[in-house]
């Protein structure tokens, strides 16, 4: 049972593997976290999360029509007081279930200043040598449209179910993030997007831009990175409210053209045929 000074954990597990790398990881590490904690587990394949139905009744500040799993989860991640998420890798992302999630994340916003700044986790686990795609890219956007504080980011390569726990420097690692879990320490990825260190990019034409914070940057012949515009400071409260103003804009202009628009697509309705399993 939780005390009143007790932290609650929250690990997301992405992994429908029971024992898996993503669940045992996450309770290695909580067997750090030197704070008098309770963790508390969801196996995300589980969760019912129906796509978003691009409404935008939660930007306008009304509830989801969809009756799904989605408000257990944002209680979930409102009462606890640091978020692991694990994932596996499948075909070079991370398990859909995440990017369903964050497909709703509008729904977060109501709740920013709530989510804000709670200490977050994040790990990818893949099997092959190199193979781990744009997983760690879908993790860090989930983690930075919450507004969390990224306190590590790690790509972890272990295939069989649980194999994690045969690495000794995974296993340091885990120690070491679940000892500062709630310090200022921040387990870095010095290779990534020096601002914001995220690893995957586009290539620009002057250099690369970063696929979550759109910082502009390009790597001397020294290898060293050269910043070269900051990109939004996504996932603060700040930029989370003046997007919300934004999108509602956009409703509210959507409106006013909408007997223009309309009258254009019209023609379209009736061309093709739709077809249901
Ligand atoms: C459907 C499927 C797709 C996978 N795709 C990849 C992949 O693209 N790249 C990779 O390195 N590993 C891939 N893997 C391996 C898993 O990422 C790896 O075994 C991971 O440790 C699984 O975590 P778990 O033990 O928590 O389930 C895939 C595994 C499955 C079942």
């Amino acid at each position: 049972m939780a005390g009143t000074n007790s932290k609650r954990i929250l690990g997301l597990v992405g992994s429908p593997r029971k024992l898996g790398n993503c669940e045992v990881f996450i309770k290695e590490l909580s067997t750090y976290i030197s704070n008098k904690h309770t963790l508390n587990l969801i196996r995300m394949p589980l969760l019912n999360i129906v796509p978003c139905h691009a409404c935008y009744k939660c930007i306008m500040d009304k509830p989801c029509l969809i009756k799904d799993n989605m408000g257990f989860l944002l209680d979930q991640i409102l009462q606890c007081d640091a978020l692991i998420i694990a994932s596996p890798v499948y075909f070079l992302g991370t398990h859909s279930i995440f990017k369903r999630v964050l497909d709703r994340g509008f729904m977060f916003y109501k709740y920013i200043e709530r989510t804000n700044n709670k200490p977050c986790v994040l790990v990818n686990f893949y099997g092959m040598e190199e193979k781990i795609g744009v997983a760690p890219q879908t993790l860090m956007t989930l983690a930075i449209s919450l507004g969390m504080n990224i306190r590590a980011n790690l790509s972890l390569k272990a295939a069989l179910p649980g194999e994690v726990l045969m690495n000794e420097g995974y296993k340091k690692l885990a120690e070491k993030i679940g000892q500062t879990l709630f310090s200022d320490e921040i387990i870095v990825n010095s290779h990534g997007c020096p601002f914001c260190g995220c690893e995957i990019v586009r290539i620009g034409e002057r250099g690369f831009i970063c696929t979550v914070c759109h910082g502009h940057f390009s790597i001397d012949c020294n290898g060293n990175k050269v910043k070269i515009k900051r990109g939004d400071i996504l996932g603060s409260s700040q930029h989370v409210l003046l997007h919300k103003e934004w999108l509602k804009s956009m409703k509210n202009k959507f409106l006013e053209e909408r007997e223009e628009i309309l009258r254009r697509v019209d023609k379209y309705k009736n061309i093709g045929e739709w077809i249901k399993p």
